[in-house]
């Protein structure tokens, strides 16, 4: 039998270090379902789509072929045959993502995609709604959070080792605001599974989060 591991939480969360580590433990695949929600923005920025046009975002959404392949085990996402991953990571992406991801036509595309995915592979999937919406009957689901200030706090850091200039205060802002539009938009809200294990990572590094995730898979049969 194979097995589905869900993972949600806020941005900033650490949801995609952790749960790239803990696919290469396990020998499963890793599906980004915000990189696929990132795809689907370049295509609508590239079409000169509003972000507040909602008509638009579900006319335009239906030209565009999201899918993934794996190369040397990494997730490559390609938007009609072009490999795009080295393009979504903007902040323009980003806002346009977090924009367009509500919209009904566009979730109902990439959920389809990322349910046929885990029919076919053992998977660790993260997101906003794989335990409530996406995968309902995971072997096992984890809401990975972490305080605003932390949060913050490991973006900041990530900003100034790349020798970029930042203000804590105005992430921080940001990283509240992204966490309310996620939290109380109508369409798939984030929010915790009632069968999810909360782990929160303010207080544990990388290694500690890793580890107290695979114990929780273990008890499910997972890897033991
Ligand atoms: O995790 P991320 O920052 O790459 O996600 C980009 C955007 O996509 C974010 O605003 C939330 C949205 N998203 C979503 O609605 N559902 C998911 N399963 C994953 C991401």
């Amino acid at each position: 039998m194979g097995y589905s591991i869900a993972v949600d939480g806020p941005a900033g969360a650490g949801k995609s270090t952790i749960a790239r580590r803990i696919a290469k433990q396990l020998g499963c695949i890793y599906v980004d379902t915000g990189a696929m929600y990132r795809a689907m923005a370049l295509f609508l920025i590239r079409e000169g789509v509003s972000a507040t046009d909602a008509e638009a975002i579900s006319r335009k959404c239906q030209e565009a072929d999201i899918s993934i392949r794996y190369e040397n085990g990494e997730q490559v996402v390609l938007l009609n045959g072009e490999n795009v991953n080295g393009l979504i990571r903007t902040e323009e992406v980003g806002n346009m993502a977090s924009a367009s991801s509500p919209n009904p036509a566009v979730r109902k595309k990439l959920v389809s995609l990322q349910q046929r995915l885990a029919k076919t592979s053992d998977v660790i999937m993260d997101g906003r709604d794989i335990g409530t919406c996406v995968l309902p009957d995971a072997t096992v689901k984890i809401y990975l959070t972490a305080s605003v200030r932390v949060r913050a706090m490991r973006r900041y850091q990530e900003h100034i080792a790349k020798g970029e200039t930042c203000d804590l205060a105005t992430i921080e802002a940001d990283i509240a605001k992204r966490d309310h539009q996620d939290m109380t938009r109508e369409n798939s809200p984030l929010m915790q599974a009632e069968d999810a294990v909360l782990v929160d990572s303010s207080e544990l590094d990388i290694d500690g989060v890793v580890s107290e995730i695979i114990r929780i898979c273990r008890q499910k049969g997972i890897g033991a």
